[in-house]
């Protein structure tokens, strides 16, 4: 298992930066305030964050022990534990599948909002611009190819060296840049409902769905379920890496984003008295509003996308990189090769994906266009099911023993319960709930 001609990242900081960059990202600040704003809010965030704390923070833990033991892509790590489970790593690969078109799609807006920061568009057209600019043929569809080849070309390259560079230097700016922004839009008018809708709970408004939701942002937020820290972890040299150790502030960071975001983006919709059921729309169109309300915000809103687009590449890179490393380790075609293939689907679909904001808007099923069916089917689904596969294979098939994540007992124990108790447990009948079966 062990290979020393596998690449390896440069450092224990190395993983880290890496695991956070895939975690931070559209997940943090385009989906988490559009997905609590649409489930009431303030009891979103709590049923999210102790997901987050028991489910989510398990799930990173034995994915990173796995590859870190394996060495292996998601197939061959499953495939380790029997040869029979390689199938939640093709899951995972498929899942890859299905976020990388739609995440991109959403790259292209950032990309197109940069351009579109040397411009200033008039405070009430805010709305009509961005509707009018996703529902357009042709615009969306450039962008959206400009970031997706970008990210096949940081791929293309290796990430080793790149991702850590370019993750020491994003990270702190896009944290920086967060809270300036927070701290001006905290001293709007009304800021403080926004802040109250954030964090205080309303139980009224928690039905079924508040936990799926919860659970899908979750997943998709720390990048759990489809094996990207089993695939980061098997790039790890040595394999006494302490896992729990090492990996516990990527989940803090990941979260700290998102509480920064929810911060700016609720008080600015409420200190601008905006819909809060706008969906994706929602950062697209709030922030430049809030942007072009504060003294130098142009500059702040070039900034802040520029931001957003280090924060979506590093995570667009992870997700690529799963799928890379499956077909080089496991179909045995060069990374080239695997990389060309796999972005001719992503730009096929994609295409679809950015269409069914406008001449494909009528081709819906159970009443969601293409752009939500996708991301219904990976967060809310995919991913979970991934979850779920991951914790049986490692609670029930393997042993959770057999991972050492800490060296502190309760702490091992408290994992091995979760991975075997908990997480599945959990999962199973939030997904029976969603198919419709209880
Ligand atoms: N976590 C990223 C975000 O918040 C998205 C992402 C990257 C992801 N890699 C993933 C989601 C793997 C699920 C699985 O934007």
């Amino acid at each position: 298992m062990s290979d020393d001609s596998r690449a390896s990242w440069g450092s224990k900081i190395g993983l880290i930066l890496a695991s956070a960059g895939s975690a931070v990202g559209l997940g943090n600040l385009w989906r988490f305030p559009y997905i609590a704003a649409q489930n009431g809010g303030g009891s979103f965030l709590l049923i999210y964050l102790l997901f987050t704390f028991s489910i989510g923070i398990t799930l990173v833990f034995a994915e990173s022990a796995l590859g870190i033991k394996t060495k292996s892509d998601p197939t061959g790590a499953f495939g380790w534990i029997n040869p029979r489970l390689k199938i939640i790593g093709i899951i995972g690969v498929l899942t890859s599948a299905i976020i990388v078109p739609y995440y991109s799609v959403v790259g292209g807006w950032i990309v197109a909002y940069i351009v579109k920061s040397f411009s200033t568009i008039s405070i009430e057209n805010f709305e009509t611009h961005f509707t009018d600019f996703i529902s357009s043929p042709v615009q969306p569809l450039l962008f959206f190819y400009i970031y997706l080849l970008s990210t096949a070309t940081v791929v293309y390259f290796g990430i080793e060296n790149g991702i850590e560079k370019f993750c020491k230097l994003m990270m702190p700016l896009l944290f920086l840049l967060l809270i300036v922004l927070m701290v001006r839009v905290l001293t709007l008018d009304n800021a403080l409902d926004g802040v109250k809708f954030f964090f205080l709970p309303d139980f009224s408004k928690v039905t079924a769905k508040t936990f799926l939701n919860a659970m899908g942002q979750v997943f998709f937020s720390i990048s759990a379920g489809m094996g990207i820290y089993i695939t980061y972890g098997s790039y790890v040299k040595n394999n006494d890496t302490p896992v729990a150790k090492t990996m516990y502030s990527v989940v803090i960071l990941d979260v700290m984003v998102s509480l920064l975001t929810g911060l700016t983006i609720f008080p600015a919709v409420f200190s601008f008295g905006l819909p809060m059921n706008a969906g994706p729309a929602l950062t697209f169109i709030t922030l430049p509003k809030v942007f072009s309300a504060i003294t130098f915000g142009q500059f702040f809103g070039f900034i802040f996308f520029v931001i957003l687009l280090g924060a979506a590449i590093t995570s667009s890179i992870s997700l690529m990189e799963v799928v890379t490393t499956y077909l080089c380790d496991q179909v045995k075609i060069s990374r080239k090769k695997a990389i060309f293939y796999y972005t001719l689907v992503c730009l096929v679909t994609g295409t679809l994906v950015s269409l069914s904001f406008g001449k494909l808007s009528g081709f819906k099923i159970g009443g969601k266009i293409l752009f939500d069916q996708f991301d219904y089917l990976a967060s809310n689904i995919l991913l979970p099911v991934g979850g779920f596969l991951t914790a049986i294979a490692i609670g029930w098939v393997l042993g959770p023993e057999k991972l050492v994540i800490s060296k502190n007992k309760a702490l091992q124990k408290g994992f091995e319960f979760c991975i075997k108790w908990i997480a599945p447990i959990c999962v199973f009948f939030i997904l029976l709930n969603a198919v419709g079966l209880i």
